[in-house]
């Protein structure tokens, strides 16, 4: 017999009585099931924090607090209880106005625990906000945490009667030209006051007659043969509707992604969605189980067994390059594309062999996971006009129809997606292919309505990670230092899917010593297949692997050379005139001018490090001080055939409605299609109508009502979005413009017959210049704009644990003239504390331990340093109507290496392979404590020997290994 209880708690300033299942329910779901959605889950294992709520007077993370364990008649507050829309509490406006909402998923949390922060202590300092966020875990992946300190100070002061709520607002200027200025995102509001219905919250409010689909995923091996599925005992479970199989899809079964590029070995779509004969890698999902609820569901899934024979596992691109390694996929060998860069000089080799100074390294990347604070949850349904509809974390609508056709069957013009409120992605929801199977779902069902949804770490072990890189490389430099040559050789681990694991490549042979000027190189970037997680997509794409081995080059250079790690890159940086190393110009050279930026803020760190050094001497004090600069930056907008098609009407109330697919995963996809449209608006328009920022509305991400923006990627969403806004304002003003200049209200274009709603797409081929990368020598101009970036990072080792403490991480960026202040800042910041983690623990690599946030090493508030900083050198590209460029993927594509390169100025010890743990930097602060000198990792194999396989290539191009 089930057995319920009654209890009542005092939620929110009103006793509120309810009936929970006092075996399985915990306060969070107990408040969920109340409709506080405020709160969210993330983990569901007490490590992000983001189910925070406040239980007399403490702040408790609810998802692990049985409610057993509650204390009737406690008093409970929610978000809910803080502020509403129309009556918002000040740390609500703050965290707005400060920009401190990004996916928002964890927003909730912090301003419920901040709000008792506050009522313990009204004048806290910014160090104790950041250890109160440490002390209740409250985790944040998008913000970098300083903004969200921003809000608390500010938010402070109002309650103590410093100042008034508006006085924290951002002011807005009178002349309406709102570009570059902080305008609050528009989805912010439903965020801070816990109102936004993410993926989990839909599925708790989907009408009756919705199944709950959850996965079977045996986690028991990386590659196996599937023998059998046993599905019986599981099928005489309660509440089950169908276990859904391979067997019982229509479609292809497979994401739509194929290898594209000439040099593949593969056309394959590998990525298989629900295993058939084989497990290919650890979080693969074997069966579906539906049932009539999510609990009952994952109590069949767990009924559930395969019969498998285990088959030969290869882990990394080391074993899987090995000559008799078993084959990961039967069609093609493991290494499965390279992609050369060859520049200058025919024989590179004698070159750098001749060269005065020559360094040599071989560096490795490790497999770094998303982590959004939300996992995955997916909606599908058949909508009133018998479309296929898919709710999900979609960060490419279009492309990810093709995914739902290809998978199911369905034809892609019966299927729609819609993206839901996201909790981030950063990368990982381009291919999540949870909307595919979602989808599958739907379809095997008969049609059924289904939520699908994951625990945490079935989304560790299932979702796609940033791929490992091992490269061995070679840098010669005359006696001056100045580059003369450059060699590497890279394999990338592209686990067990292919999926753009040929693009990928291409970010080697474009950002190896991007942005020096490298006048002779010669390099190969090779993709195998592993029995690990698959490469997906993640902020950076390709760049930080490629800054892992150049960005420590150049240090390693700099030493040897005798000059510092500032004046190397400032010797080495690219000027007019000089060509990457892809032969074409670098579109534009701000490097003089961002060197010098940053050249106060480096020579006083460096100042500050050796005064801090010499008082550690003194004081005896086993701690060391060091100072990390390097050169980053990225490309701009997805190659030579990407395109943005926007829509833009003029409503009967006057307004403007704007339609895009700029998918928000927290960068601010909403904010920033605002932005441009207001410029396009208000600089097409002129004097003959003032545009303010509340005459344009938003009609986003819902393929039903909105035309393909292209994908949420690249740094092309506010470069390409806002070229296609402007000619898609000009369209709509002629049609508006009367002969005698004045414009037509709507109802008089609907009595001419003009249309109101005008449509533009604008195509990269527009610029004219650009060209795919040569499959066989590199050379080519895939990308109309580039975005650069310096990071300079300074360090704490203590030498008796061989921690770091990042004790600072500025930025001087080139993304061309600011298009929102807080959302670049936001960007820039999040992006940073991504690479921190990068650099010191974020890792996964070992499915058992790091398969939740922290196991995986995500950073805390006190991870990262509260000394954050961006400083814009705003020089404005002629490619684009306002000037940007783009402004996301810079600010996580090298700043890992400015902290590796600080902790070798500390202490001596240079961590070749990622992450560099405590232990790593002990051990080499143990060997050099003992006189003795740190081994470098030998030079990998990659698979043959660099310059035998280049000869293949040059002697015939179509040479495939
Ligand atoms: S700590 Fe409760 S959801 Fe993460
Ligand atoms: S805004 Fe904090 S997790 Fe996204």
């Amino acid at each position: 017999m089930i057995q319920f209880m009654k209890m009542t708690l005092n939620i929110n300033g009103a006793d509120r009585m309810f009936v929970c299942d006092p075996k399985t329910d915990t306060l969070a779901t107990v408040l969920r099931r109340l409709g506080l959605t405020g709160l969210k889950v993330g983990c569901g294992t007490g490590v992000c924090g983001a189910c925070s709520v406040i239980v007399d007077g403490k702040v408790v993370r609810s998802c692990t607090r049985k409610i057993t364990s509650v204390k009737e008649y406690s008093r409970i507050i929610t978000i809910e209880g803080i502020g509403a829309p129309m009556y918002l509490h000040p740390l609500q406006t703050a965290m707005m106005e400060r920009g401190a909402v990004q996916c928002g998923f964890c927003s909730p949390a912090f301003i419920v625990s901040a709000y008792q922060l506050l009522l313990d202590d009204p004048d806290p300092s910014r160090e104790d906000v950041r250890d109160w966020f440490q002390k209740h875990r409250n985790i944040c992946r998008c913000t970098g945490y300083k903004q969200i300190v921003d809000a608390v100070m500010d938010a402070a002061k109002v309650l103590r009667g410093e100042c008034t709520v508006e006085d924290i607002k951002v002011p807005m200027p009178q002349d309406r030209n709102y570009y570059g200025k902080a305008l609050v995102r528009p989805a912010a509001l439903a965020k801070v006051t816990g109102l936004a219905d993410f993926g989990d919250d839909i599925e708790l409010k989907m009408p009756d007659g919705t199944l709950h689909v959850v996965m079977v995923q045996p986690k028991v091996a990386h590659h196996a043969k599937i023998l059998r599925i046993n599905t019986e005992e599981a099928e005489k479970s309660e509440g089950v509707y169908k276990i859904i199989t391979h067997k019982d899809v229509k479609g292809s079964n497979r994401l739509n992604f194929a290898p594209f590029m000439p040099r593949s070995l593969t056309t394959e779509k590998t990525h298989i969605l629900l295993a058939e004969d084989k497990i290919f890698n650890y979080g693969d999902i074997v069966a579906l189980v539906a049932a009539d609820t999510k609990a009952n569901a994952r109590e069949a899934a767990s009924k559930v067994t395969i019969e498998y024979e285990q088959l030969p596992e290869m882990l990394s691109y080391l074993e899987a390059a090995l000559p008799d390694a078993a084959r990961v996929h039967d069609d093609h060998p493991n290494v499965w594309f390279m992609q050369p860069t060859l520049k200058g000089c025919e024989n590179i080799r004698e070159l750098i062999e001749a060269a005065p100074i020559v360094v040599e390294g071989s560096f490795y990347s490790s497999r770094e996971p998303h982590m959004p604070v939300e996992g995955d949850t997916v909606q599908a349904y058949f909508d009133e006009d018998g479309m296929l509809t898919v709710h999900c974390k979609s960060m490419a609508i279009y492309a990810n129809i093709g995914d739902i056709a290809e998978a199911t069957g369905v034809p892609a013009e019966k299927v729609r997606v819609v993206q839901n409120p996201t909790g981030g992605s950063f990368g990982w929801g381009i291919a999540s292919a949870t909307y595919a199977i979602a989808a599958i779902a739907c379809v095997a069902l008969g049609g059924r309505p289904i939520a699908f949804s994951m625990a945490y770490e079935e989304f560790m072990a299932f979702s796609g990670k940033r791929c490992p890189s091992y490269s061995n490389t070679r840098l010669a430099a005359g006696a001056d230092g100045r580059i003369i040559a450059a060699e590497w050789d890279t394999g990338l681990d592209h686990g067990a899917y292919n999926e753009l694991g040929d693009d990928i490549s291409t970010r080697i042979a474009r950002f190896m010593y991007f942005p020096y000027n490298v006048p002779n190189c010669l390099g190969l970037a090779r993709v195998a297949s592993s029995n690990h997680s698959y490469g997906t997509a993640y902020r950076g794409y390709g760049s930080p692997q490629a800054y892992t081995a150049s960005e420590a080059m150049m240090d390693m250079l700099a030493e040897k050379a005798g000059v510092s790690p500032y004046e190397i890159r400032w010797r080495n940086v690219a000027r007019k005139g000089d060509l990457n190393i892809n032969g074409y110009e670098f579109t534009s050279y701000p490097g003089e001018q961002m060197m010098e930026m940053i050249k106060p803020i480096y020579d006083k760190a460096v100042e500050d490090a050796k005064a801090a050094n010499a008082a550690f001497g003194e004081s005896g004090e086993k701690h060391r001080r060091g100072v990390g600069l390097v050169w980053g930056g990225y490309n701009v907008a997805d190659g030579t055939t990407d395109q943005c098609t926007v829509a833009i009407e003029l409503g009967e109330d006057g307004r403007f409605y704007k339609y895009d697919t700029w998918q928000d995963q927290g960068q601010g996809g909403d904010i920033g299609s605002l932005m441009v449209t207001l410029e396009a608006l208000r600089t097409t328009f002129g004097d003959k109508r003032a545009i303010d920022k509340d005459d344009v509305v938003l009609i986003q991400n819902d393929s039903k009502y909105c035309p393909d923006h292209g994908p949420t990627a690249s740094s092309r969403s506010h470069f390409m979005n806002g070229i296609s806004s402007k000619a898609c304002a000009e369209k709509l003003f002629c049609a508006m413009l009367k002969p005698d200049g004045t414009l037509r209200t709507c109802e008089e274009m609907e009595e001419e017959n003009i249309p109101t709603k005008y449509e533009n797409q604008f195509l990269n081929e527009e610029f004219g210049n650009l060209t795919e990368l040569d499959p066989n020598t590199g050379v080519g101009n895939p990308t109309p704009d580039y975005n650069f970036a310096l990071f300079l990072s300074e360090v704490d080792v203590d030498l008796q644990t061989g921690k770091t403490t990042v004790l600072s991480m500025k930025s001087v960026a080139d993304v061309g003239v600011v298009g929102n202040a807080a959302a670049v800042e936001g960007q820039a910041f999040g992006g940073m504390s991504h690479t921190i983690g990068f650099a010191l623990s974020e890792n996964y690599e070992d499915v058992r331990k790091h398969n939740n946030p922290l196991g995986a090493g995500i950073p805390g508030p006190k991870d990262i340093p509260d000394d954050l900083e961006i400083i814009f050198a705003e020089n404005p590209r002629w490619q684009n109507p306002f000037g940007s460029s783009g402004a996301s993927e810079a600010f996580q594509s090298s700043g890992h290496m400015a902290v590796i390169n600080a902790i070798y100025d500390a202490c001596g010890v240079r961590v070749y392979e990622l992450p560099a743990t405590a232990e790593k930097v002990k051990a080499g602060i143990d060997i050099l404590s003992g006189g003795g000198e740190i081994e470098p990792p030998q030079k990998y194999f990659l698979g043959s020997d660099l310059y035998e396989e280049m000869e293949n290539i040059r002697s015939d191009p179509k040479h495939w290994g």
